[in-house]
């Protein structure tokens, strides 16, 4: 895949696909700016080579209609504060206004598009919509990686009509990482997967039994398997359609000789809140009326074991309810073992990623992914749908 480096950029007009979708709360205060800062290199090297800059990203879902609380105001001036120049926010995203703006660009200037999904051509992947985008540019970059699971306009049907494409740092850092992990993996390569439904992690689960040397399982997904065996799981939320595919995989793992951990041990309560009193058991004496919230201390103690002489290590899912205090140990000490694990490890998911910076640990990690849908799609295997279109745009 093309970089940015591989195109002369010089004096041009060049759109900045990004994914600037930022959490914010009640006010429009950005609460993390993550997104922001990781797409700053690409910018900065688009400005070094004097270009002129149209940066675009979607903003939650507003559905093809403009919802002044997604507006990229806040963003605009977050932007602008931590690159040190000025970014002026368009109207729109596309319209007569937009192209008079971006046709009185002069050099290192940058506009930032109003929502893309303002439009409800950008979910469509709409033609005409991806056309009136393309034409406001010389070159286009897609340097946002958390969408590219999605076939939108902006990330998909441009690189139709843009006259030339490429990858942003962003995108070819996630890819590459991704690819060191899964495709020439130091070994042992460990998976540890999490969160609260099997249903949702399932190609994830088949396509890395393709791979790993071990996996462990936690969160409310654990259960789910604990359960298929036989194990009296109380009031945890439990998939029963799925207890025959979760003895499946395991039947799987064994056959390949890939270690396959459940949690010995649990964190419950009776009900999921700070208050409900809670009890550490082991995973055979889980009370009828109770429910498995985290995993518990001899299981943290296991899963630190495992990962002990792991080269690799790759991490999607929280242990237990790690929003809440009380049910949040697991997932925190699992971060930090993580940390300190003499491996090459990645971190993604949007959860997974709250739950390392909650711990401090983001410097002791060799990558955290920026994408929650597009880690978990390269998870199960898959070529995101963004990345093989600009591959399809080089045969242009
Ligand atoms: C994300 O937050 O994962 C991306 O911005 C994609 O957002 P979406 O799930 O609304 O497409």
């Amino acid at each position: 895949m093309k970089s940015i480096k591989d195109l002369d950029i010089s004096g041009k007009r060049v759109f900045i696909r990004v994914d600037m979708n930022v959490p914010m709360d009640e006010e429009q205060n950005i609460t993390d700016d993550i997104r922001i800062r990781a797409v700053l290199p690409t910018i900065q090297y688009a400005l070094d080579h004097d270009a002129r800059i149209i940066v675009a990203s979607h903003m939650g879902r507003p559905g093809g209609k403009v919802v002044p609380e997604l507006c990229m105001k806040p963003v605009a001036k977050r932007l602008a504060r931590l690159i040190g120049k000025e970014v002026k926010l368009a109207p729109d995203c596309i319209g007569p206004e937009v192209k008079k703006m971006v046709e009185e660009m002069k050099a290192q200037d940058i506009i930032l598009l109003e929502n893309l999904r303002f439009n409800p051509g950008e979910q469509k992947n709409n033609d005409d919509f991806a056309k009136e985008l393309a034409s406001y540019c010389d070159v286009y970059i897609n340097n946002a990686f958390a969408v590219c699971h999605r076939e939108h306009a902006s990330v998909s049907s441009i690189t139709k009509y843009a006259p030339e494409s490429a990858a942003g740092f962003l995108l070819q850092k996630e890819l590459t990482y991704f690819k060191k992990a899964m495709q020439d993996p130091q070994r042992p390569l460990v998976a540890i997967v999490g969160g609260s439904k099997v249903s949702s992690k399932l190609e994830a689960l088949e396509n890395l039994l393709l791979n790993v040397d071990k996996i462990m399982i936690g969160g409310a997904m654990a259960s789910t398997f604990l359960a298929a065996q036989g194990v009296e799981v109380g009031n945890s939320m439990v998939e029963p359609d799925l207890f025959e595919t979760a003895l499946k995989i395991v039947k799987a793992a064994k056959e390949k000789k890939i270690k396959f951990y459940l949690p010995v041990d649990a964190v419950v309560a009776r009900e999921i809140n700070q208050k409900a009193e809670t009890k550490v058991v082991p995973i055979q004496e889980i009370p009828s009326d109770w429910m498995i919230l985290d995993i518990g201390p001899a299981t943290s103690r296991l899963f630190q074991e495992v990962l002990y002489d792991a080269k690799t290590v790759l991490w999607n899912g929280p242990m237990g309810v790690f929003e809440i205090d009380a049910f949040s140990r697991g997932t925190i000490s699992l971060a930090h073992d993580i940390a300190n694990c003499y491996a090459m490890t990645i971190v993604g998911g949007g959860d997974t990623d709250v739950a390392i910076h909650k711990t401090g640990e983001t410097e002791r990690i060799t990558y955290i992914s920026t994408g929650g849908g597009a880690f978990l799609y390269l998870l199960e295997g898959k070529v995101l749908p963004a990345v093989a279109a600009l591959e399809e745009s080089e045969k242009k």
